[in-house]
């Protein structure tokens, strides 16, 4: 499968990166990105070939994965718009909705149709990602396949079962992680408050974290019945949890994921605006 990336940053790097180490070959990869630098980089990093534009061999493609931020894409796909003999594009650009793209891909009143889009998170440079995808009905059976293939490669992917729902994915996942950095951080200020320093509060609340997410990951048990498991009655977690819903925890994390999505639909108007 011949795949290439628009845009050779953070997020194409580690999919690259990550599709090498499960097997995908380096030959079959290519990227176009603008900068000479990166470029260098990728190519000694990498092994794949990076061009600077959509010469004739970086248009022999049966993937293009749309790696730019969403602000340069429209610019970025310029050069291919209405150039395009059906293959399949996939988006990992946040917010950018298929229509728009396809408007942006395709040739005056004939949208490119076979796309799909996805969101990634940023656990993803480190192989531990999430990634939510969508695709339309455009795109069939191999098609789907081959973006979950891909993003596979950095993690485990969740299939929208309509676009909408991406938002919800952005909310949750995409964002996710600064919640979580953020549960981690009061939980080291916690520490720090209870007499110990900086660097063991923070791996007592790191290692917490990431013990409690493997064994939820392995559980059968649902996390709700995992809290309850390690939830003695008149313990000490018990008396944590009580001031946890006092403080309305729960609902104020549900809100926060509802206004998260919310700003997600926002942005996604303001992306494909024109
Ligand atoms: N990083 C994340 O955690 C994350 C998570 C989920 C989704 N995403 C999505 O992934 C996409 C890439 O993010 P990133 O963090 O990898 O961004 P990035 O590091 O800025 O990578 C984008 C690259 O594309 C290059 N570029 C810009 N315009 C171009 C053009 N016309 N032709 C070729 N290359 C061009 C940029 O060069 P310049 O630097 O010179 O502009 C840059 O090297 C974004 O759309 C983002 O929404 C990222």
């Amino acid at each position: 499968m011949k795949i290439t990336f628009l845009g050779g940053g953070n997020m194409a790097t580690a999919l690259i990166g990550g599709m090498l180490e499960r097997g995908f070959a380096a030959d079959d990869i290519q990227i176009v990105e603008l900068g000479e630098a990166a470029r260098a980089a990728l190519q000694q990093k990498l092994g794949v070939r990076a061009v600077a534009a959509f010469e004739e061999r970086a248009r022999v493609w049966e993937v293009l994965v749309l790696s730019v931020k969403p602000h340069q894409m429209k610019a970025a796909l310029a050069p291919i718009a209405g150039r395009l003999a059906g293959q399949l594009v996939i988006s990992i650009a946040a917010g950018l909705r298929l229509a728009d793209l396809g408007r942006w891909l395709g040739a005056p009143g004939v949208p490119h149709a076979r796309l799909g889009r996805c969101m990634p998170t940023t656990p993803a440079l480190s192989g531990a990602g999430v990634t939510g995808l969508y695709a339309d009905v455009a795109v069939d059976a191999a098609g789907r396949a081959a973006a979950e293939r891909i993003l596979a490669a950095v993690g485990s992917t969740v299939w929208a079962d309509a676009e909408a729902q991406m938002d919800a994915v952005t909310a949750i996942s995409g964002s996710g992680p600064a919640y979580v950095f953020h549960f981690i951080e009061a939980l080291e200020a916690a520490g720090r408050g209870l007499g110990f320093d900086e660097r063991a509060a923070r791996r007592l609340a790191i290692d917490t974290v990431l013990g409690a997410a493997k064994l939820a990951a392995a559980a059968d048990d649902s996390p709700a019945v995992l809290r309850q498991k390690v939830t003695s009655k008149g313990g000490t977690t018990e008396a944590a949890l009580a001031s946890l819903a006092a403080a309305g925890w729960h609902d104020e994390l549900v809100a926060a994921v509802d206004a998260a999505a919310a700003r997600g639909r926002a942005l996604g108007d303001e992306l494909g605006k024109d």
